[in-house]
């Protein structure tokens, strides 16, 4: 039989919807009640009913995840990082007093739902990004100093692409030394109060300075952005502040760390201030790091008034070198050394 040449693969970019603006059809969905976890299901994607005194509305008892799932050419799913985002969840659940997920149920919810979704999931450099929410649901408003003994657990699946819009490019910062990011309490809770807290500030950056985000520094202690931990980069070091309670334990930063040390960069985890930010951009590339950011670099911060290029304002080869390691991983073209990937196949 005269044998067939191989098919010539063409990748065609897509250009997907805003990021986190398209659902899955299902979701995963648990509750809390009585004192134990009731029985996980996979239910049709609906409006949830809620009770309007429901601890969540008034008292923010609400903690999240995000995280992807990519579709390899063997038509199986593998999830980055699932037990580490579980337990990430664990920890904001115990921060704010809210039942925490057993690992086994969320574990089961994500791989189930992934496995229930595996058809809408697009090839990479796309994804299926993973949202599990926990909130409280006790419907009690005398309980702003008392935790929330009922609460329901449920996992979303978003296709995205690009957080950032326009991709890769690389971004502005407004530098603002007058605001935290968080509160020592709750900085590294992945809990809706941080979003809030840097959307203003955010939102009047984005109109005054026309930035995309701002990297919070208070009293010029450089700690990360709205979105996404911040990191410099050079030929032979990776720079970020080291982890405290002030910030996000992003598993993205972490991961990019990890994968620096690998290829020999040296990993110097310290604090440093605004002042050394700025002499440091004339020679060190900038990047943030995060699930939705992946690692996506700076060009340019603004500080006093004044716009300051980040080297020459471009992409740089090491943010670049270190972003096709991390996603090489993920999207399977290069080997899981670390054990970060979950398999899920129908
Ligand atoms: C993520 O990177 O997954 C986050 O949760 C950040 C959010 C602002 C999209």
């Amino acid at each position: 039989m005269a044998k067939l040449p191989p098919p010539v693969l063409i990748q065609i970019r897509i250009p997907m919807a805003q990021f986190g603006t398209v659902f899955c059809d299902h979701l995963a969905i648990a509750r809390f009640k009585d004192g134990g976890w009731g029985d996980a299901a996979i239910e049709p994607l609906a409006p949830l009913p809620m009770h309007p005194a429901s601890h969540v509305f008034h008292y923010a008892s609400t903690c999240f995840e995000g995280f992807k799932a990519y579709r390899w050419q063997d038509g199986k799913a593998r999830i980055f990082r699932l037990h580490d985002h579980v337990a990430r969840m664990q920890r904001s659940a115990k921060s704010l007093h809210l039942p925490i997920p057993d690992p086994d149920l969320l574990t089961g919810m994500v791989e189930d739902l992934v496995r229930k979704q595996i058809d809408d999931i697009p090839e990479p450099p796309s994804s299926l990004y993973l949202r599990p929410t926990l909130i409280g649901t006790l419907p009690n408003i005398g309980a702003a100093a008392a935790p929330s003994t009922e609460a329901t657990l449920f996992v979303l699946a978003s296709p995205v692409g690009d957080y950032f819009a326009g991709g890769a490019r690389p971004l502005k910062l407004l530098v603002a030394d007058t605001y935290a990011r968080s509160t020592e309490q709750l900085g590294s809770t992945k809990t809706g109060g941080n979003y809030a807290a840097a959307l203003g500030p955010t939102l009047d950056a984005k109109e005054k300075y026309g930035v995309d985000q701002v990297l919070f520094c208070p009293g010029g202690d450089v700690q990360e952005t709205g979105a996404a931990n911040f990191l410099l980069i050079s030929d032979d070091e990776v720079i970020t502040k080291p982890l405290d309670t002030s910030f996000l334990h992003g598993m993205t930063r972490a991961s990019i760390l990890a994968l620096a040390k690998d290829l020999g960069y040296r990993v110097n985890e310290r604090d440093f201030t605004v002042q050394e930010l700025l002499e440091w951009v004339a020679t060190y590339e900038a990047a943030l790091s995060g699930t939705a950011a992946t690692l996506t670099p700076v060009g340019t911060l603004v500080y006093d008034e004044r716009e300051i290029p980040v080297r020459d304002g471009g992409a740089g080869p090491n943010t670049e070198k270190l972003r096709k390691a991390l996603q090489s991983i993920q999207y399977g073209d290069a080997p899981d050394v670390h054990g970060w990937l979950t398999e899920v196949s129908q």
